[in-house]
């Protein structure tokens, strides 16, 4: 399943990249707010780290906005993609830049509906939040599973992106279901590979593997 680190952090980004296990990386305002950077400087280092696709959010909420730092941030580098609010104006953003071939990256889908109206309107990816939904208690993953049925019946090109995961159930179960991609919080990097019997089980063999030396 492919991977995009979920972090605007560019140590967290060389250090994963180094296992092989970064396809893309998604930023947001928050995340690159924690950097203390300059949105565009940190946009154009991680772009540079990585082959595959950026995503960059605008920060206007109006359509006109949107398009016009749309179009600044598709300058920035040639693997960035656009990221954009589900809401009427960001839709409307969505399929302009799709008529002219700039990737989008359709945010916070919290509904199937919402999902298939970002699909329908040229989305490259959609964004539906599965952590946020389990916070109000509602099944995020079940989302997950209605878009991916939705993309299949009508054939749609757009990619799920699942986002806002909390836990390593989170990544498996969407895996398992068959969403395109996953991002991946910093926060949860270690619990990717680290597994308490595997711990186990390499002390037992390094102190059997000691105790026959000693013989
Ligand atoms: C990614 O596209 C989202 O911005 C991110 O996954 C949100 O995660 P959060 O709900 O943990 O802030």
């Amino acid at each position: 399943q492919p991977f995009h680190l979920d972090t605007a952090n560019e140590e967290e980004i060389k250090r994963i990249t180094k296992l092989g296990l970064v396809d893309g990386v998604t930023t947001n305002p928050s995340l690159i707010a924690k950097e203390g950077r300059d949105h565009k400087e940190v946009i154009q280092e991680i772009s540079s780290l990585v082959s595959g696709p950026v995503s960059a959010e605008v920060i206007g909420t109006k359509a006109d906005e949107m398009l016009e730092e749309a179009f600044q941030i598709a300058e920035w580098a040639p693997n960035v993609v656009i990221k954009l609010p589900m809401t009427e104006d960001g839709l409307y953003a969505t399929n302009a830049l799709a008529a002219k071939g700039i990737k989008t990256n359709v945010t916070l889908i919290f509904s199937a509906a919402q999902g298939l109206m970002a699909a329908k309107a040229g989305a490259t990816y959609i964004s539906p939040f599965v952590g946020r939904l389990d916070d109000i208690g509602v099944d995020g993953l079940n989302l997950i599973s209605d878009l991916n049925t939705i993309i299949k019946n009508y054939n749609l090109s757009a990619e799920i992106i699942v986002a806002s995961i909390r836990n390593i159930g989170h990544l498996e179960r969407a895996a398992t279901l068959g969403a395109h991609i996953a991002t991946i919080p910093g926060s949860l990097l270690p619990s990717l590979w680290k597994h308490p019997l595997t711990d186990i089980g390499i002390e037992k063999f390094l102190a059997d593997y000691r105790s026959s030396q000693a013989i």
